[in-house]
């Protein structure tokens, strides 16, 4: 079975990645992924927030004070406040280097901001200490109703403009579905020169505490069933992107939702949480359940299969469309409902 592909031009021995999260934040646990049979790696980020911290810590808050005040909307914490968020610049740079010089398989770093601002320079010390690709993440909530759609858009070509400006390795971003139009955003940013699409990015929502009576932040790992949002999106924009990358993210379990993917369209297939809940072990469990799918789908390699079952090659696009909406609503029945 040749299980090989693409992604961001580089090439990987099979499609399951890695997406950022604390396991990748150390040569250790890179490490460990790499061992466990991971075609690529993404780090965790290094966030806007951050890299504004330290340099509010290395030149005291008046003479970057304004910048960081206005320009991340609901997103600055001062330094004073809280302890330092997600890994350093530094750290992440020494991360990159170490990593290439250790590392057969590619380790990608993430960058997540909601700014066209400096600390996009970044992106450059990333190229300079030997990453192969970025991920971009514009995780951005428009909290505020007089921010329009359109310039919520605007905001993420922007980033991503200002930061293929500064670098000659492949970019992608990691997008979130709340678009009114995702197929044509995944559109515009492939035109704004996006060499991949990580779809997607998966928001966590507030919760309310009842017994503090707080509204807090919360972070609960994924279940399967999320991953049909990122499929469909995934399923319709197969075949449509030239030669952007497509990479699933979300909902990722078993070896099952890797082949879904794949048969979605999917170039690669990302997980997090199922890494985080069986350890990183679980990668050579999916990477050899895909094998398996694919021999019993009488499929010779992974490129054969993917996108066999997208919106362009399934027989039935409507499944991907709202006639799918309407159907299940009306297959629907009801059960007897408990006592
Ligand atoms: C503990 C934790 C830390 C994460 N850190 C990052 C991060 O630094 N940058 C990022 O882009 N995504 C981050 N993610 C999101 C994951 O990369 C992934 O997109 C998300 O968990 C959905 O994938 P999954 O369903 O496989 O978990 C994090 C997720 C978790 C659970």
């Amino acid at each position: 079975m040749d299980m090989r592909c693409r992604y961001l031009g580089l090439s990987l021995e099979h499609p399951v990645v890695a997406s950022a999260s604390p396991l990748s934040g150390t040569l250790d646990g890179i490490r460990r992924l790499e061992d466990a049979g991971a075609a690529a790696i993404v780090m965790p980020s290094l966030f806007e927030e951050r890299i504004l911290q330290e340099r509010e810590a290395i030149h005291g808050l008046s003479e970057v004070g304004a910048e960081s005040h206005a320009e991340v909307p609901g997103g600055y914490f001062p330094p004073t406040s809280m302890s330092k968020i997600g890994i350093g610049g530094e750290q992440t740079l020494e991360l990159i280097r170490r990593a290439k010089e250790s590392c057969a398989v590619p380790v990608i770093p993430s960058l997540n901001g909601v700014t066209a601002r400096g600390w996009i320079h970044y992106a450059t010390l990333m190229e300079q200490a030997g990453a192969p690709g970025i991920e971009l993440n514009v995780y951005y909530v428009a909290a505020d109703p007089e921010e329009t759609g359109s310039n919520v858009e605007h905001r993420v070509e922007r980033i991503l403009t200002s930061v293929k400006r500064e670098v000659s390795i492949p970019v992608s971003v990691k997008l979130g579905p709340f678009y009114s139009a995702p197929g044509n955003m995944a559109h515009r940013l492939v035109t704004a020169g996006a060499d991949g699409l990580v779809l997607f990015n998966r928001f966590y929502q507030p919760e309310i505490d009842l017994q503090a009576m707080r509204a807090l932040p919360t972070l609960d790992l994924s279940t399967a069933g999320e991953a049909r949002l990122p499929l469909r999106w995934i399923g319709i924009l197969f075949g449509t992107l030239g030669r952007s990358s497509l990479a699933a993210s979300t909902g990722v379990e078993g070896p099952e939702d890797v082949m879904k993917y794949i048969l979605a369209g999917a170039d690669v297939v990302m997980t997090t949480s199922s890494l985080l809940r069986y350890g990183p072990q679980h990668v050579s469990t999916l990477v050899s359940g895909l094998r398996a799918f694919l021999e019993v789908g009488g499929y010779d390699s992974v490129i054969h299969a993917r996108g066999a079952l997208s919106h362009r090659d399934c027989g039935n696009p409507a499944a991907y469309e709202r006639a799918n909406y309407l159907q299940v609503l009306d297959s629907f029945r009801p059960g007897t409902f408990e006592p």
